[in-house]
């Protein structure tokens, strides 16, 4: 009997002890018993060759190597270092869904684990890019069956030979990266917080300073969407707009039950129609709707009340919508919803119409929150002039968050961007934003009425800058509160 390929035996082949095999050490779970010799040399041949030949490019790949020599062209001369990301423990031997880092997947279309991307000077000036991946799983050393992320375990990978017809850049052993990385001399920047082990290798090479420009350079020039990403985005909110007629078909079903069946309803239409859902849907039913970033989901669902669902298919290239409707539950706003609805609704429509090329990144914001203001004063919950309520913040008591963000491979997109370029930054064709303002009543807010209190209204659509003002990619949803209880009941209707 031999016992170098079981777990219980600190001496594993060689090969599973390089750094980038850590990932994808044995599980110590005595799922793998002892093997014999005659089966560990058994499963090393008599596997077919499954190599892909011929195969085309990803449809982003003209796009991607046109933001690598984007990115280039900032730093000249130096090498740069875009990593994946790896799996994350939820726990024991269990992992999250891996999702690949953003900046990864915007410079490579690529989202397999572990990989890195490194853009190394080249003698023109520009770069060379290379992308570092795991290749297929060794079958001579057991590796595709006896290590927990082997091939056999988790499924094909790519060749680094079909990677590269795919992705359009020539790839290597990932393996051989944080030797390389620690060898390189010359200046280097690294994208932090997704690979460790990058991170380690670079670590006497690096400053926290550079590397931040590095994050925010690759922040802002997510900013202005290409033709790909729009189209991207325009699936993501088709697949959320389906999402979101699938919850109008089963809130009987929610009522008998909880919000749970609003987000699991939500989510069945993520997986089957994209890769996930962009970020934790909100499904928040009553007076959870005040709580901003409800996502517990596990409340009563009542006849009556309104919902607020803030919900976003991410497509399979990563984009993600990020849509809120506010539903009367039983199909009819109440006379105080309905006002309050209209308000929001109102607010919304001046956010949308200041969206323009031109515009002020903050002229949305400002008219939105004017309106709702406005609506505040006239109802008597806020003692006016409406320029005293602005200046002083006053109705940001019930308006609660700014009225929208830029909107792409995260849901909070451009996150890093400096502030001039961002909030203080002006409206080009190609970005994309989501406006989204809001009322929230909280239930033990004593300075309203009691009639209010535990009522919250947003209304959210993703709205793209167009050469002469804008297109709202989620129209297909109603906004208005009549057309939104027409389009309940005909959804109902089926
Ligand atoms: N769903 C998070 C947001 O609306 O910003
Ligand atoms: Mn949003
Ligand atoms: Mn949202």
């Amino acid at each position: 009997m031999s016992e170098e390929l079981t777990p219980e035996n600190p001496e594993t082949p060689e090969s599973l002890e390089t750094p980038a095999a850590e990932a994808v050490k044995p599980r110590k779970n005595g799922l793998y018993p002892a093997v014999s010799d005659e089966l560990a040399a058994n499963m090393k041949s008599g596997w077919a060759d499954t190599e892909l030949h011929g195969l085309e490019p990803i449809a982003q790949a003209a796009h991607t190597a046109t933001r690598r020599a984007a990115l280039s062209a900032r730093f000249p001369g130096e090498r740069l270092v875009v990593p994946a990301g790896h799996l994350k423990t939820r726990s024991n031997d269990t992992e999250y869904a891996f999702r690949a880092a953003s900046e990864y997947a915007y410079l490579t279309g690529d989202q397999t684990q572990d990989g890195v991307l490194v853009l190394e000077p080249a003698g023109d000036g520009g770069h060379a890019a290379t992308i570092y991946l795991l290749p297929r799983s060794d079958r001579e050393n057991g590796e595709f069956w006896l290590s927990g992320q082997g091939e056999l375990w988790v499924g094909r990978r790519h060749s680094l030979a079909e990677a590269e017809q795919l992705l359009g850049i020539p790839a290597k052993d990932v393996r051989e990266l944080p030797a390389a990385l620690t060898d390189a001399t010359g200046p280097v920047r690294n994208v932090r917080g997704y690979d460790a082990g990058i991170e380690a290798a670079l670590t006497d090479k690096v400053t926290a300073e550079r590397d931040e420009e590095l994050r925010v350079f690759l922040s802002e020039a997510r900013a202005v969407k290409d033709d790909f990403e729009i189209g991207e985005l325009q699936k993501a909110v088709d697949a959320t707009v389906h999402g979101f007629e699938d919850v109008v078909k089963i809130l009987d079903k929610a009522e008998a039950t909880s919000e749970r069946y609003i987000e699991g309803t939500f989510f069945l239409r993520a997986r089957v129609e994209g890769n996930d859902i962009g970020y934790g849907s909100i499904c928040a039913a009553g007076p959870h709707a005040t709580t901003l970033h409800w996502v517990r989901n596990d409340g009563d669902v009542r006849s009556g009340e309104l919902l607020l669902l803030d919900a976003g298919v991410e497509t399979h290239s990563l984009y993600t919508a990020d849509v809120t409707r506010t539903l009367p539950i039983d199909g009819r706003f109440d006379a105080l919803q309905r006002k309050i609805y209209d308000a929001v609704y109102e607010a919304q429509e001046a956010g949308i119409a200041a969206v323009k090329p031109g515009a002020a990144y903050r002229d949305f914001h400002d008219a939105s929150q004017r309106v709702l203001a406005e609506k505040l004063v006239e109802w008597g919950l806020v003692e006016g002039p409406v320029e005293r309520v602005l200046e002083l913040g006053l109705q940001r008591r019930w308006t609660l968050h700014g009225t929208g963000h830029m909107l792409g491979l995260d849901v909070h997109d451009c996150a890093a961007a400096r502030t001039e370029a961002y909030v203080n930054g002006t409206l080009e064709p190609g970005m994309c934003l989501t406006v989204e303002p809001g009322l929230y009543f909280q239930a033990d807010d004593l300075t309203v009425p009691e009639e209010y209190r535990g009522i919250g209204v947003r209304i959210e659509d993703d709205i793209l800058v167009t050469a002469d003002g804008n297109r709202n990619l989620s129209a297909a949803l109603p906004r208005r509160a009549d057309e939104v209880e027409a389009w309940m009941a005909s959804v109902k209707q089926g």
